[in-house]
């Protein structure tokens, strides 16, 4: 699909229902995987996974007995695929919704990124950051990949540095991991920076 399209609903719901998504690897990678096998947060944390699309962290951990996990992507087909996949998770933390227009009441305890934020326009970067803030308790997490590259087509994905993505999420969390991932899947090794970043319990 041409790329100069507006990135609304209509437009990421239609890569679904083309087939198109080539960023959809069919499984949990192994970086979000691992992060989880070793979690620590009690089975009634709330986990919020945005632009979840077809949702693999959500069915693992859910299937890992986390009952708290809400998925959030404004492509219906997306969120089909995983009720029908799934037909256990929770119909009711399937949200239909604008990330930016969800509500920060009550905050989450755990947030996971991964190819999210590269499918956002460049300029909602500060915004997505402080969304991220916004939707966890103090000292919440956001986790997962970032990635660390330009890409030779214009995006989406859009590419990006490390040096550029910590000066959105500097003013409000304190960075427990920003480095380029070990475990990533082939086509993205060395295109990955693992990100575990915690709210700062003050912050402007
Ligand atoms: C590149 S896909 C990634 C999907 C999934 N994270 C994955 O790795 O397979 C980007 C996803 O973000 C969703 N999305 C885009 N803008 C969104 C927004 N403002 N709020 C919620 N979801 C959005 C799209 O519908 C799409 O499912």
């Amino acid at each position: 699909m041409p790329s100069d399209l507006p990135l609304d609903a209509t437009y990421w719901n239609a890569r679904y229902t083309l087939g198109q998504t080539g960023w959809d690897t069919g499984a949990i990678t192994p970086p979000l995987r691992d992060y989880f096998q070793q979690l620590t947060l009690p089975v009634t944390a709330r986990i919020l996974i945005p632009g979840a699309g077809r949702g693999y962290e959500a069915e693992y951990l859910h299937g890992a007995g986390y009952e708290n996990v809400w998925v959030a992507d404004i492509a219906p087909e997306a969120l089909r695929d995983l009720h029908q996949r799934v037909p256990g998770f929770p119909a009711e933390h399937l949200l239909e919704q604008d990330f930016f227009a969800l509500p920060t009441t009550p905050p989450y305890d755990l947030i996971v990124e991964q190819t999210f934020f590269c499918a956002l326009e460049p300029r909602l970067r500060p915004a997505y950051a402080r969304q991220c803030a916004a939707l966890l308790r103090p000292g919440g997490t956001l986790m997962g990949l970032l990635f660390n590259t330009e890409f030779d087509k214009p995006g989406p994905p859009f590419g990006g540095s490390g040096a550029e993505y910590e000066s959105y999420f500097a003013p409000y969390f304190d960075f427990v991991h920003f480095e380029p991932a070990y475990n990533s899947i082939k086509p993205r090794q060395g295109k990955e920076l693992f990100i575990c970043l915690k709210k700062k319990v003050i912050f402007p």
